[in-house]
């Protein structure tokens, strides 16, 4: 790993790229013995307080996100789970106002070090939205190729290949292999949210964030949403954010339940395996909330 770490405490939260590192330098690898260890952590979070101005939204979160497994964040409206998601591939500096305290480690590489390239930490690190957000005037087959030729560069030649491979991977190739020049948001609302993921996993990713993915869709389209979270599950690290604890136990390996402070700061109150969580938690406070006595 060509990147150093250092604190930074003094550092802007909005880095600039540096015109003199490759690219590669930039960007976080996974090791090749961390990925045959059995299990691993990709991301550590630790002490992290996010804000929006003088407003913290999210208080002293410290977790550890498993490699390859599927984490839910799970908790009521407005305890910070979409914030603390977005830091996690570093969207939450784009919003107004927006701090960080503390760090984020992906692959043991403090993301908000100075040397990594933002740009380069999302190809990393995709996003999935609430809302299926194809491009709208793009085609299915440009949703899926936009993200490996966002750079400029040439066209790679087996980018056919690619997209019929990340559309396959997001169960989706059967349905529009025949009308891949439509546009995108032809589609229904479950297929567009499959193209969202083909398009997040053609720029080849690590980890996947899934913001509330199936809150916009029917049962069906959510249980296909599900199956495949299940069927990427071990090639991905997956972190989904869901208010539908029904999902949170049907898909996720791990469970994180935050709640809110008198402060309105959301903090993460525990974290476990999802069968643990569900069936026997530490705190009361999520006992009361997964048994719907609040929230
Ligand atoms: N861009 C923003 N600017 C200011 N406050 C925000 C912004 N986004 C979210 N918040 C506030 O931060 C808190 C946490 O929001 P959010 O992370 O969206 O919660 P959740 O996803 O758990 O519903 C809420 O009080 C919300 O109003
Ligand atoms: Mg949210």
């Amino acid at each position: 790993m060509a990147i150093e770490i250092r604190p930074r405490e003094d550092q802007p939260v909005v880095t600039t790229r540096p015109t003199t590192e490759p690219a590669s330098a930039r960007v976080p690898t996974r090791a090749p013995e961390q990925a045959a260890a059995a299990r691993t952590t990709k991301i550590e979070a630790r002490d992290l307080n996010l804000y929006y101005g003088s407003f913290r939204a999210v208080r002293d979160v410290t977790m550890d996100i498993p490699a390859n497994e599927i984490t839910a964040i799970i908790g009521p409206s407005g305890c910070g789970k979409s914030t603390f998601l977005r830091s996690l591939n570093r969207l939450h500096e784009l919003a107004h106002g927006a701090r960080m305290e503390g760090r984020l480690l992906i692959d043991g590489v403090d993301i908000y070090e100075r040397s990594v390239d933002a740009v380069d930490l999302r190809r990393l690190v995709g996003m999935v939205f609430q809302r299926p957000n194809p491009f709208p005037t793009m085609s299915i087959y440009g949703n899926v190729a936009s993200g490996l030729r966002l750079g400029g560069g040439p066209k790679p030649a087996d980018l056919d290949e690619i997209v019929e491979r990340c559309l396959t991977r997001a169960a989706l190739w059967d349905e529009v292999k025949d009308h891949l020049g439509a546009p995108g948001t032809s589609l229904s609302g479950g297929q567009q949210q499959r193209l969202c993921i083909a398009r997040a996993l053609a720029v080849d990713p690590e980890v996947i964030l899934m913001d509330e993915p199936a809150s916009s869709l029917d049962p069906i389209a959510t249980l296909r949403i599900e199956e495949l979270m299940l069927e990427l599950r071990g090639s991905y690290t997956i972190v989904i954010v869901t208010h539908n604890m029904q999902q949170a136990s049907r898909v996720s390996d791990q469970t994180a339940f935050f709640s809110m402070g008198e402060d309105r700061a959301g903090y993460l109150v525990e974290m476990g395996q999802t069968t643990t969580i569900f069936t026997n938690p530490r705190e009361q406070l999520t006992e009361d909330y997964i048994s719907g006595r609040f929230g």
